[in-house]
């Protein structure tokens, strides 16, 4: 058995953020087009126990955390047992840390069966405090939802639980300094997270999008900012907001890019796996796996996967393509 998921570039990887649907109770304006969004077909999603032995494998070849995304996670039915499926394996590094990303509407339920079964830590993605404005940017959602599903996370004893913010231009970007004392009364971790080109209708715009510049120069109208350091692979950079211990992030994805410290994969729920957000190839997992791959076939799957990671997004050379998919069906 291999060690260590090492790409051309030297980056160890231990990070896998699996995608479990790519369905969603949302439209956000800045991810999914209102309607007529293309869906997988039920036949080419993983089943629970093709998802267990992808993720087996990849703990075993060294993956320690597992975050799981969508769409919206909490969608799958079976979401529970997932949980409880990937906190039980065991690698070189004992057991993955499982963590979610979710906008939140199914945590009033689920929140505390989701704590039993394994779940470490949870990131909840809220992009205004105006219910109004929630249900224009969101097209379909009740903001009062999400409240109950972060007091529901707080609740059952989530912590840190990570608030997740896009601004986008002319909709909610006077609310930055509000989102952050909101979050710091709430005592939750808030990140502006830049607007980044994977929206399926294809509708950003570098001249429209909010940069992480102008989001710290608003915060700093405010507050003192003071960078955090030892930010490892994480893609948001952390500041201490007026001495601490409060903070907030920023993941400027776009104009300060952070994949040289990249140490993520990711799994479609269709069985793919992506070596970036942004690559144009998939390694097809779910195929070799329905015609009887061993685990060894498996893991060289994905080493040659790995070898195919570019160093960087390449979202600010000329000549750059979307992805073919939209980031509601890769995960966030
Ligand atoms: P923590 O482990 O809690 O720090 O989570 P995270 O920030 O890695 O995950 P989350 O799902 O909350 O992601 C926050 C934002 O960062 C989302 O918009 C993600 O799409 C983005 N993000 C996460 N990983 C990557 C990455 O590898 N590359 C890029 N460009 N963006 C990423
Ligand atoms: N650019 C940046 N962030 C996005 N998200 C969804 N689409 C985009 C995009 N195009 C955010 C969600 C969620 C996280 C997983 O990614 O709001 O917080
Ligand atoms: Fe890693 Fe790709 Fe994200 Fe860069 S854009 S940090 S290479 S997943």
């Amino acid at each position: 058995m291999t060690h260590g998921l090492v790409d051309s570039f030297g980056r160890v990887h231990r990070d896998l953020r699996i995608s479990l649907t790519d369905k969603c109770n949302l439209r956000c304006t800045y991810c999914m087009p209102a309607d007529g969004v293309p869906l997988a077909p039920k036949p080419t999603l993983l089943t629970l126990e093709e998802m267990l032995t992808i993720a087996r494998v990849a703990v075993e070849a060294g993956i320690a955390e597992i975050r799981l995304t969508g769409g919206e996670p909490l969608l799958r039915p079976d979401i529970v047992a997932i949980v409880e499926g990937l906190a039980a394996l065991e690698g070189p590094e004992g057991h993955p840390e499982i963590s979610m990303t979710t906008n939140g509407i199914g945590l009033a339920r689920l929140a505390e069966p989701l704590r039993e079964a394994g779940l470490a830590r949870l990131n909840v993605s809220l992009d205004t405090l105006d219910p109004e404005r929630f249900k224009t940017m969101t097209r379909r959602g009740r903001f009062d939802d999400v409240m109950a599903g972060l007091d529901a996370a707080r609740a059952t004893g989530f912590e840190p639980i990570k608030v997740n913010t896009v601004l986008l231009r002319g909709e909610n970007d006077d609310e930055a300094n509000d989102l952050l004392e909101w979050a710091i009364r709430e005592g939750y971790e808030l990140r502006f997270i830049e607007q980044m080109p994977l929206d399926g209708g294809h509708i950003w715009s570098r001249t429209e999008m909010i940069t992480g510049a102008e989001i710290l120069d608003a915060l700093r109208a405010h507050h003192t900012l003071t960078e955090v350091p030892g930010r490892g692979a994480a893609p948001a950079e952390l500041f201490e907001v007026d001495g601490g211990p409060a903070r907030v992030g920023v993941v400027a994805s776009v104009t300060m890019p952070f994949c040289g410290a990249c140490d993520r994969l990711r799994l479609t729920s269709d069985g793919q796996l992506r070596s970036c957000l942004f690559s144009r190839t998939e390694t097809n997992l779910r195929d070799i796996l329905r015609s009887g791959a061993s685990d060894d076939d498996i893991t060289a799957k994905i080493h040659e996967c790995l070898a195919s990671k570019l160093p960087g997004h390449g979202i600010n050379e000329p000549g750059f393509l979307q992805p073919p998919r939209p980031m509601s069906a890769i995960g966030g």
